[in-house]
């Protein structure tokens, strides 16, 4: 009771608050997505994510020793695809020799110990930029389960450590495990975008990618048949769990910060470890207010990235991965 505690004493100066702190933040707590694009000596910017870039696979190299010597051990692998190569089925993502294995292949020769996941969804390879097959204004569940298991395995051979299925079929996960166990790949794990919702916040990403869900007859206008409603909260946690039943190592909430009561939620439920995604919209938005000096971009991107490691997070992927080592260091 006052004046017996004074809450302020441990407020008092920095080294107390330090001690004191209940959430820090370390290298290991994250994941980096990357963009590659196809061609040599390029290293193009994002429009809409100012300072983040799509890389050619020689760059890509570069880039990957460079987050190993800041102490960045795990990255999350996208492509853009060309557009002649997309299709309705996502053909060219089980090509051995693909942007995305190749891709592969290359950070692991660069950094062997680099942790290597990687993006499992047709939307980079659909001509029509969903995450599974179109097939009469719909999108078809197990047909496309099927491909992305044959993607996962096909990324499983290139050398990825783990397949990251961002896509929201349902029974995926144990498609895929199914057919990574048969094929001999016990090790290779699967984080599980399990709880990801239908969001505004993947603007800039599709950007990044050429790779929003085109306006033409009979093609879904969004992805609200296969992601999440925003409004619901019990249905991320059955979806979470039912992928650990399937067979998911990581789970994942997805976006970030407006979610974090989810992430509090599904850390409550679960034993396995959580990711969040701090999506590309979250990036955005940063970018742009710091821009226009209304807001302290690094002060802004530590608030944020603590609120989403004490709302639950076990790893969390960003673009300011590179960006928070720099400044706790
Ligand atoms: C697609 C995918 C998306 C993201 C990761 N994988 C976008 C989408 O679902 O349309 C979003 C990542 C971001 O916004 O940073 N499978």
């Amino acid at each position: 009771m006052y004046p017996l505690r004074r809450n302020r004493r441990l407020r008092t100066t920095e080294a107390i608050r330090s001690l004191v702190r209940e959430t820090t933040l370390s290298p290991n707590d994250f994941l980096v997505p990357l963009f590659v694009v196809e061609g040599k000596g390029v290293k193009e910017e994002i429009a809409s994510m100012p300072n983040y870039y799509r890389y050619s696979l020689d760059l890509l190299a570069k880039e990957v020793k460079e987050l190993w010597s800041l102490g960045l051990k795990s990255v999350l692998l996208f492509v853009k695809v060309p557009e002649n190569l997309k299709d309705n089925s996502g053909t060219e993502a089980l090509n051995a020799e693909g942007l995305m294995q190749r891709a592969i292949k290359t950070v692991k020769d660069a950094v062997p110990e680099m942790l290597v996941m990687t993006d499992v969804a047709l939307d980079p390879y659909s001509i029509f930029g969903h995450d599974g097959i179109v097939s009469e204004g719909k999108i078809l569940n197990d047909d496309s389960s099927a491909v992305l298991a044959e993607m996962a395995l096909s990324h499983a051979k290139a050398g990825a450590d783990f397949v990251a299925p961002s896509d929201m079929m349902d029974g995926r996960i144990f498609e895929m495990r199914t057919l990574l166990e048969d094929e001999g790949f016990h090790d290779t794990g699967i984080m599980s975008y399990s709880a990801k919702y239908a969001s505004a916040f993947y603007g800039p990403f599709r950007d990044a990618l050429d790779s929003a869900p085109v306006d033409e007859k009979d093609v879904p206008k969004n992805k609200s048949s296969y992601q999440m409603d925003y409004a619901n909260r019990e249905e991320a946690i059955k979806e979470t769990l039912m992928d650990i039943e399937e067979g998911a190592d990581i789970v994942m909430v997805k976006p970030g910060l407006c979610y974090l009561d989810i992430v509090r939620d599904i850390r409550n439920a679960v034993n396995v470890p959580v990711a969040v995604y701090q999506v590309s919209g979250e990036y955005a938005m940063i970018k742009a207010a710091a821009e226009k000096g209304w807001l302290d971009h690094d002060a802004v991107v530590l608030e944020q990235i603590t609120a989403i490691k004490r709302a639950g997070a076990s790893l969390i992927a960003s673009y300011f991965a590179k960006d928070v080592v720099k400044l706790i260091s």
